[in-house]
């Protein structure tokens, strides 16, 4: 079983969007798939899931076990584990760095019984418990935007996470809008600074706002759009690197 985290500090680069896609396209690939949702605002739930689950602070403040919190979805192969708003407060229940990354690790063990990939659509927080949570991963992707903001943000997390290893580390470029002069002169002419992106491009458009509209991955509902191609060249850029067995 691989584990890959969706992360950024920066919020709303395109995380949830990614993650429910690549899940999407992993479990049309056989794999078995979960969609762990991390965050509060609990989006990749909404999106795949009509069904509530009991609350995901029962697993981090009491033990008690994750599949009581685990939905399947429509897709075949892809079930998700719930966020609910108690996930507020689950930076609390963990005592350190060490103590998140030895609770996902554990957590990710139970889960490698059932699943071969576990994809985590996190929240942009970059408290020591992230990091723990992100240190238990075996692979990061990163959607960064050509903006000053989301570039900064990069920047700061490639500083401070100074742990990850060259291999887990999977940066790429979203929401690119070729109307905009400042993203295409960043792909053209700063991009070649960053050797460690991938050269696979996520461009902006309206169809990532339908998906939400029709609470359906672009990728299942509207395969032939370019948004849901650029997916499948992400997809199968980032299988590989997996190393899934
Ligand atoms: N490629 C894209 N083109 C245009 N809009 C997009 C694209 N990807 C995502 N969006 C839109 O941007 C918004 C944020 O996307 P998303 O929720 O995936 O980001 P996020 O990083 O998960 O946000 P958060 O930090 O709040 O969790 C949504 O309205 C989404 O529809
Ligand atoms: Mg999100």
């Amino acid at each position: 079983m691989r584990a890959l985290a969706v992360y950024q500090l920066k919020g709303g680069v395109g995380k949830t969007t990614t993650a429910v896609n690549l899940a999407a396209l992993a479990a049309r690939d056989g794999i078995r798939t979960l969609i762990w949702d991390l965050d509060p605002q609990g989006a990749a739930s909404w999106l795949l899931t009509d069904e509530s689950a009991p609350a995901q602070d029962g697993f981090w403040k009491d033990h008690q076990p994750l599949s009581d919190c685990i939905r399947h979805t429509r897709i075949p192969k892809l079930d998700v584990l719930v966020a609910d708003h108690s996930l507020r407060k689950f930076h609390q229940r963990l005592a350190s760095k060490k103590d998140a990354e030895q609770r996902m690790r554990s957590a990710l063990d139970m889960l490698a019984e059932t699943y071969g990939l576990v994809i985590l659509d996190c929240a942009p927080v970059m408290t020591p418990q992230m990091e723990g949570i992100l240190k238990a991963c075996d692979r990061i992707l990163l959607p960064v935007e050509p903006s000053v903001l989301s570039i900064r943000a990069y920047e700061q997390i490639r500083h401070d996470f100074d742990w990850v290893k060259k291999k887990q580390w999977l940066p790429f470029v979203t929401m690119i809008d070729r109307r905009k002069a400042d993203h295409v002169r960043w792909v053209n002419d700063e991009l070649k600074a960053y050797p460690e992106f991938l050269r696979t491009f996520i461009a902006y458009s309206a169809s990532a706002e339908r998906m939400l509209v029709e609470r359906n991955p672009v990728v299942e509902g509207h395969p032939a759009v370019p948004l849901a191609r650029n997916y499948r060249v992400l997809w199968q850029a980032v299988k590989p690197l997996l190393e899934l067995r």
